[in-house]
């Protein structure tokens, strides 16, 4: 009996599995972000593929549950099949994961710094993209963007070829209510931000984990999960709550 009661609130969704493609969104305009990054993670047990964004020459900022033994960052990419000329494509020296961060809990702190093998080379296919300022809040309603490789639906377990985009809106924290057995239970309003209006059906999803949430031309969020079937709204990294970690982190490795 105690098991069966239990059970629905221990339910985690799986790490990696959640979060991942854009739905209902369009292609985006060929690097009109130059700033995203498609992640390549391997780990000893499966190959997975993330999005990223890069917030100085050598450092990406994805969510932590896509950390693997070996990561390559691909820079300056639109269409991931093909073999374009813009790519600087540079590994990963070192994961900093956020020492809050719990693969056992992967919902809470998901994010994470790479530190990459070089510097990239800015162009007009590869570039940077502001933080908000520390603690920064973004009010219900403001219209933010998201981009990413992965899939397209969620009957579509394949991801996208080419790189899109969707507008979507930030919510309350009520949206995303924190009822005990309910989807959002995990749900911590101050890491992490509510986004996508469920009356428009535009959210992340599978393939999309790591990718910037974009207000205001700063990166104000991080895909990090939602639910099962993709159903908006999703939960995003709230980045402005870590910049002070941030800021300190790339200190400390780049005196
Ligand atoms: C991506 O590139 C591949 C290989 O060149 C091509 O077959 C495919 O149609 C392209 N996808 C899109 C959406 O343009």
């Amino acid at each position: 009996m105690l098991i069966l009661i239990l059970l629905p609130a221990a339910f985690l969704l799986p790490p990696g599995a959640v979060a991942g493609e854009i739905i209902d969104g369009c292609e985006a305009q060929p690097h009109s972000r130059p700033y995203m990054a498609y992640l390549d993670i391997q780990s000893r047990d499966k190959r997975s593929c993330c999005g990223g964004f890069l917030v100085s020459e050598n450092f990406m900022l994805p969510a932590a549950h896509c950390n693997g033994d070996k990561i390559i960052v691909i820079l300056g990419a639109h269409n991931i099949t093909k073999n374009e000329l813009s790519r600087q494509v540079i590994p990963v020296r070192r994961p900093y994961p956020n020492q809050d961060y719990d693969k056992e809990a992967p919902h809470n702190n998901d994010i994470i710094l790479l530190q990459l093998e070089r510097k990239a080379r800015l162009n007009g296919y590869v570039g940077l993209i502001p933080l908000p300022v520390a603690h920064q809040r973004m009010h219900p309603g403001t219209v933010c963007s998201i981009a990413g490789w992965g899939s397209t639906s969620a009957h579509n377990i394949l991801n996208s070829n080419t790189l899109r985009e969707a507008d979507v809106v930030v919510m309350q924290d009520a949206a995303c209510p924190r009822n005990p057995g309910g989807i959002y239970r995990d749900y911590n309003p101050s890491t992490m931000m509510c986004v996508g209006d469920p009356e428009k059906g535009k959210s992340s999803f599978k393939g999309d984990s790591g990718g910037p949430l974009v207000c205001q031309q700063t990166a104000q969020g991080i895909v990090s999960w939602g639910s099962k079937v993709g159903t908006p709204p999703a939960v995003y990294t709230r980045v402005s709550t870590f910049i002070p970690w941030i800021r300190k982190t790339m200190r400390m490795l780049q005196p």
